[in-house]
């Protein structure tokens, strides 16, 4: 079978690379991809939001599966489209991607799923919005725009200033345009956040190893939001019997309240939680897998992804047997150009990938690489996601960051503490 991974970033090279080793696989296509999908795979050079040629080509080429990495083409109907034309693709439908594609339809379904989830109003217009943060004695608040904005929607305020320059920014500044014209007020909650992630073909869902990412630029989790600059599986905080409250709570009722609305849910169903003192609560879901979680998730699989992966797209999840997984935990280290998340150059020669291969259990997944002759350059701003396997959670950090040392390009850097949350939560003793 031939297979199509949609994308470009460090989730779908993790994607391509655990494709490829499948035995029902011979060949796996990355559109557009990376210089690391050109490695483990064949780049198309077709944007993820060209719906009309990637049609074209998996018709062509007779796609067996499509695996579809990012929102965005799942927000605008990608799968809607292949599906209709009697392909087979893994993602969920147009309709139920709103799950992440507008917050304000999220929370209407947790509501009527009666899933935990932080108290939130709706608004349509400024005045309503600044009114409401003018009526309110407690400020600690989270303005959310509506709409897809890259990971950069979500304003946390401390204060009733920052909370009306959030609101400015969606309605006035438009600065996340059509998608910042809703936005959700939302009460503050506090706890440990996680992510847990499941395969779901409708009907049966599969929750998969949980994982942690890291999405602040700075070590302790300080300055801004980023795309994550780190992760690590497994998420310790998460016992078995916190699992069965998710799995019982969450994902069973969100995908239930889906079908009885008529809407199928097939594809991963990733729910971001603040574990409170109340137990789980939903801060967002999204519809994909994320990045960097699917780097440390996906080197710990031990089953085969093609085999799962179809068999959700054709609704046959149950008839698998368990997911099998390393014990080994993962942890993934994102290494970033510098002035991420701001601007950053593109362009610059990156040294030391043979060096950092030749390490046991490692694997550098690319993220925003291109190939410019026989070197590979820079062109993003998070650059590679060095992955590595180890006996305990310090151990595949030490392991990651020795990898993370052999790799060089002008104003590389890194956070220095990815998974050291992990430890915090096992209250075990540092190791160094
Ligand atoms: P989201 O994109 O909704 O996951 O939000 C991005 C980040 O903002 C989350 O990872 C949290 O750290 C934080 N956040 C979102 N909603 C809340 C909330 N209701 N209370 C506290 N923190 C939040
Ligand atoms: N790492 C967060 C995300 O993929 O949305």
């Amino acid at each position: 079978m031939k297979v199509l991974v949609i994308g470009q970033g460090g989730r779908e090279h993790a994607l391509v690379w655990k494709l490829k080793q499948s035995p029902l696989v011979n060949e796996v296509y990355c559109a557009p991809g990376n210089a690391g999908t050109a490695l483990d795979g064949i780049n198309v050079d077709i944007s993820a939001t060209d719906t009309d040629r990637l049609l074209k080509f998996a018709q062509k080429e007779q796609i067996g599966l499509t695996v579809v990495g990012p929102e965005v083409p799942l927000v605008n109907g990608l799968v809607d489209i292949f599906e209709a034309a009697g392909l087979k693709v893994f993602g969920p439908s147009k309709k139920a991607a709103q799950l992440e594609g507008s917050k304000a339809f999220a929370k209407e379904i947790m509501r009527k799923a009666n899933v935990p989830t932080a108290e939130a109003k709706v608004f349509y217009n400024v005045d309503d919005a600044l009114h409401f943060i003018d009526e309110r004695e407690e400020i600690a608040l989270v303005v959310k725009a509506d709409g897809l904005a890259s990971g950069k929607g979500v304003t946390v305020c401390g204060n009733r200033h920052s909370a009306t320059r959030a609101i400015k920014e969606c309605f006035v500044d438009q600065v996340f345009g059509e998608a910042g014209q809703t936005v959700l007020i939302e009460e503050m909650v506090y706890g440990q956040e996680v992510s847990i992630l499941a395969i779901v073909d409708g009907q049966t869902i599969i929750p998969l190893e949980t994982s942690q990412d890291h999405k602040a630029a700075y070590d302790d989790d300080q300055g801004p939001n980023t795309g994550g600059m780190g992760a690590y599986s497994p998420a310790p905080l998460v016992t078995p019997e916190l699992m069965d409250v998710i799995i019982d709570k969450i994902l069973v009722p969100t995908v239930h309240t889906l079908r009885r609305d008529g809407i199928k849910f097939r594809g991963i169903l990733y729910a971001g939680l603040m574990i409170t003192a109340q137990g789980p609560k939903v801060l967002e879901f999204n519809v994909r897998f994320g990045d960097p979680e699917a780097q440390p998730l996906l080197m710990r699989l031990k089953s085969d992804l093609a085999t799962v992966l179809l068999a959700a797209a054709e609704g046959k999840l149950a008839e698998l047997p368990p997911l099998e997984w390393t014990a080994e935990p993962a942890v993934c280290v994102v290494m970033a150009a510098e002035g991420y998340p701001g601007t950053y150059r593109k362009g610059l020669p990156i040294r030391g990938f043979a060096e950092a291969a030749a390490l046991p259990n490692v694997k550098v997944f690319h993220a925003g690489t291109t190939q410019h002759g026989d070197q590979i350059v820079t062109d993003g701003g998070r650059v590679l996601g060095v992955t590595a396997l180890g006996e305990s959670i310090p151990d595949a950090k030490r392991r990651a960051y020795e990898a993370v040392k052999c790799i060089r390009w002008d104003g590389a850097w890194c956070r220095k503490d990815i998974s050291d949350k992990a430890r915090k939560q096992l209250k075990e003793p540092a190791d160094e």
